[in-house]
């Protein structure tokens, strides 16, 4: 596995295996890897010939006030991580290297980005969306893997790589989940014993969503207000929302039908922990 710092270098290395008929597949994290970045790893290895992943902290979307400084970091142990799941070609850049001078040019999505956490988090997308747009250019064409885990981020990334036709098929893999169902996330270190024990809470909500759904319910706010119910249940878990959308737009529809996604999202102690699941409502 090459491990690399520079742009220049991932250029020169993605277009030498492109030059030669390889697939370049790409995985961007911010590090601290776990069972979830891992699949995403496997999933390119199985299916592209030079996987390439990149370990970069994107300080632009994190908002003041937020961990950026305390976000967890372990990079040697990330590289082994990286290297057994078949990762070709590590890109570790300090910001330095990213962002040479403040950066003047950002990419805005608009509408997928207002709600849920672009809500909360202002300026969270469009640190987003421009770190990925500065990612893909230095990739180049091939297939990008993202985790549903974070379905929002998957909507912007999928509706920024349509509108600016990057030369990326973006690629969503299912949420890897602890054995009690809690999703897997570098955020998880933060929970203390308690919090920990009752934060499964959330997928336990969106399984009931889910369920009620399954059941014949169609009405959204009586998905979100049982779902919501299943989380008052667990007086460490303070909800922010509980959402039943349409899964490509993330509008409210009048009522389910199509591809459903299920949404939500609660501070556990220090974190704020995201869920989702999808629901495919029969016709
Ligand atoms: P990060 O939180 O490190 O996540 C990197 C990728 O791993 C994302 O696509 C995320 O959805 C996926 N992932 C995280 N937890 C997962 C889980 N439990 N199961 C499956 N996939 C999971 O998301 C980011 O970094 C950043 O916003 C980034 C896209 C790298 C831009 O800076």
């Amino acid at each position: 596995m090459d491990v690399v710092t520079t742009i220049a270098e991932v250029r020169s290395a993605t277009a030498a295996a492109r030059a030669g008929g390889a697939t370049v597949g790409f995985v961007l994290t911010m590090g601290y890897l776990h069972e979830g970045h891992v699949s995403l790893m496997a999933a390119a290895r199985a299916e592209c010939d030079l996987v390439a992943a990149s370990i970069f902290v994107n300080p632009l979307q994190f908002g003041a006030g937020e961990d950026l400084d305390a976000y967890p970091r372990d990079l040697p142990r990330d590289l082994a991580l990286a290297e057994a799941a078949g990762v070709d070609l590590v890109f570790a850049p300090s910001v330095e290297e990213m962002y040479p001078r403040p950066i003047l040019t950002t990419v805005a999505v608009d509408d997928v980005t207002a709600r849920f956490e672009g809500a909360t988090r202002p300026t969270h997308f469009a640190g987003v969306a421009t770190v990925v747009a500065k990612l893909f250019s230095i990739m180049g064409p091939g297939r990008t893997y993202f985790g549903e885990k974070d379905w929002q981020q998957v909507c912007v990334v999928r509706r920024m790589a349509a509108d600016l036709s990057f030369p990326v098929e973006v690629v969503a893999c299912p949420t890897r989940r602890e054995p009690d169902g809690l999703a897997r996330s570098s955020r998880n270190v933060y929970l203390s014993a308690e919090e920990r024990a009752a934060a499964p809470v959330l997928h336990r909500a969106l399984r009931h969503g889910a369920a009620r759904i399954e059941a014949g319910e169609r009405d959204p706010a009586a998905v979100e207000a049982a779902m919501a119910e299943v989380v008052a249940t667990e007086p460490l878990v303070l909800l922010d929302y509980a959402a039943a959308v349409e899964a490509d737009t993330l509008v409210s529809p009048a009522r389910l039908e199509g591809e459903v996604r299920l949404l939500v999202a609660a501070r556990v102690g220090t974190p704020r922990l995201l869920d989702n699941v999808g629901v495919t409502v029969p016709a």
